[in-house]
C-alpha cells in the first residue's frame, strides 16, 4: 500500500483534531440532547430543531439472526433519524462545519452529487437553516428519492449514470455547478472528511457506548466508506486491533472487495466490460464505489476482511428481516445482514456483532421491493412457501 500503517494513522488524528469547526460543531450535537430541560437557557432558534433529533439511534438485537446464527446480532437503526437514514448525521456535520469556517453564508446555496440519501438530508438541512440546495443525482436511483427531495424544496437535476471520469458523472456536473453559483457551498460528501467525522464521533462513540465495548465485530458496506471509516476507527482505537474485527460487506461490481482482499481496485465485470445492472452492477443502492475516495482510504488500514454479497441474497434477507422482525429495510441494510450471516459461518457462534440498518424500504418501493423490476433482473421473490436461502 501507499502509505504505512503508521504514517496513515498519524494522518487520521491530525485530521481528527486539525481544524476547531469539528470540535464546536460535537459540542453543539451533545448539547442538543434532545432533553428539553437541557435547552432551558441557550438561546436556541426554532432552526435548531432538526440537527437536535439526528443520531442517539437505537440499537436493538435482531433476535431472528441471532438465533440464526448462534451469535448475537445487534442493528444500529439508522432509518428512524429524521431524514430516514444515516446520511443525516453527515449532511449535519458537513453544513455546521462549512458554517463554522464561514465557507458557507447566510443565503447560500448547498450543492452535491448523490444517489439520493444525502441530498435527502441535505435538503432537509438546507431547509432548518435557511439555505437552497441544488442536487444531481444519476437517473437509475429509485424515484421515491427524486420525488422527496422535490418535496423538500431540493433543485433536482438527473444525469445517465457515468464514469467518474466524464464530465458528465453527477459529482463532476456537481461540482461545476458549484464552482459556476455565487455563495454555492459544494459539500462533497466522498472527499469532505466531516463525513468521516460524524460517524467517528457519533456512529462509532455511540456503538462503542450503547455496546458497552462489548463488540467484537462491525459489519458495513462502503458508499463513500465514511461509516465504515468512522466507526472502524473509532473502535479500533478504544479496543486495540485486534480487539474488534471490522467487515466490509461489498455488492457486486464494487472495486472495494479485492481492494480489501488483494490491495487491489478492481472488480472482474468492469475487466470484462458486462456490467449488465448500472455501473457496480447491482440493483443495492448507495453502497458500492468504482473508486477510491478520502472517506474510504482514512479508514481503509482497519478493515480487516470483505465479504461480497449478491443481489438475490439481499432480496432474500430484507424478506427475511421484514418476516421475522417486523422491520422494511432498504437494499443497502439488507446488504449488511446478508454479509453478517456470511461472516458468522466463517467465525462461528458466542460473538457480539454490529451493522447498519442505513434506511427503511418505503423509498426503494419501485425498484428493490418492486417484484416486475426483480424479474427483469433475474432475481427470485421470496414467497412464504419457498424457503429463504442463508
Ligand atoms: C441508504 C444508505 N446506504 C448506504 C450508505 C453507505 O454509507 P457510507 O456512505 O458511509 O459508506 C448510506 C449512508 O449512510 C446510506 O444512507
Amino acid at each position: 500500500m501507499a502509505r504505512s500503517y503508521a504514517r496513515r494513522t498519524k494522518e487520521r488524528q491530525e485530521r481528527l483534531s486539525a481544524d476547531g469547526a469539528h470540535r464546536l460543531v460535537n459540542e453543539r450535537v451533545y448539547v442538543n440532547s434532545g432533553d428539553a430541560s437541557a435547552a432551558v437557557g441557550l438561546s436556541m432558534s426554532s432552526a435548531d430543531a432538526l440537527p437536535q433529533l439526528i443520531g442517539k439511534t437505537p440499537l436493538v438485537e435482531l433476535k431472528s439472526l441471532s438465533r440464526l446464527t448462534g451469535n448475537r446480532i445487534f442493528a444500529k437503526c439508522e432509518f428512524l433519524n429524521p431524514g430516514g437514514s444515516s446520511k443525516d448525521r453527515i449532511a449535519k456535520q458537513m453544513v455546521l462545519e462549512a458554517e463554522a469556517s464561514g465557507l458557507l453564508k447566510k443565503g447560500g446555496t448547498i450543492v452535491e452529487g448523490t444517489a439520493g440519501s444525502t441530498g435527502i438530508s441535505l435538503s432537509l438541512m438546507a431547509a432548518s437553516r435557511g439555505y437552497k440546495c441544488r442536487i444531481v443525482m444519476p437517473n437509475d436511483a429509485a424515484k421515491e428519492k427524486t420525488d422527496l427531495l422535490k418535496k423538500f424544496g431540493a433543485t433536482v437535476q438527473t444525469v445517465d449514470p457515468a464514469s467518474i471520469v466524464n464530465d458528465m458523472h453527477y459529482n463532476n456536473v456537481a461540482k461545476k455547478i458549484a464552482t459556476t453559483t455565487k455563495g454555492a457551498f459544494y459539500t462533497d460528501q466522498f472527499e469532505n472528511l466531516a463525513n468521516f467525522r460524524a460517524h467517528y464521533n457519533g456512529t462509532g462513540k455511540e456503538i462503542y457506548d450503547q455496546t458497552n465495548g462489548n463488540v467484537d465485530a462491525f459489519v458495513m458496506g462502503a458508499g463513500t466508506g465514511g461509516t465504515i471509516s468512522g466507526v472502524g476507527t473509532y473502535l479500533k482505537e478504544k479496543k486495540g486491533k485486534d480487539g474488534v474485527k471490522i467487515i466490509l460487506a461489498d455488492p457486486e461490481g464494487s472495486v472495494l472487495y479485492h481492494r480489501v482482499k488483494d490491495g487491489i481496485a478492481y472488480a472482474p465485470q468492469q475487466a470484462e466490460r458486462k456490467l449488465e445492472r448500472h455501473r457496480f452492477d447491482t440493483i443495492t443502492e448507495g453502497v458500492g464505489i468504482d473508486r477510491l475516495v478520502g472517506n474510504f482510504l482514512i479508514g481503509e488500514d482497519y478493515i480487516d476482511d470483505a465479504i461480497r454479497v449478491s443481489d438475490q441474497q439481499c432480496v432474500d434477507m430484507a424478506h427475511y428481516i421484514l418476516r421475522n422482525e417486523g422491520i422494511f429495510i432498504g437494499s443497502s441494510a439488507s446488504l449488511n445482514c446478508a454479509a453478517v450471516v456470511e461472516f458468522c459461518k466463517q467465525i462461528g457462534p458466542g460473538h457480539n456483532i454490529v451493522t447498519i440498518l442505513c434506511d427503511g424500504g418505503q423509498r426503494h418501493l419501485t425498484k428493490f421491493w418492486n417484484y416486475d423490476y426483480l424479474r427483469r433482473y433475474n432475481l427470485r421473490i421470496p414467497n412464504d412457501k419457498m424457503p429463504i436461502s442463508l
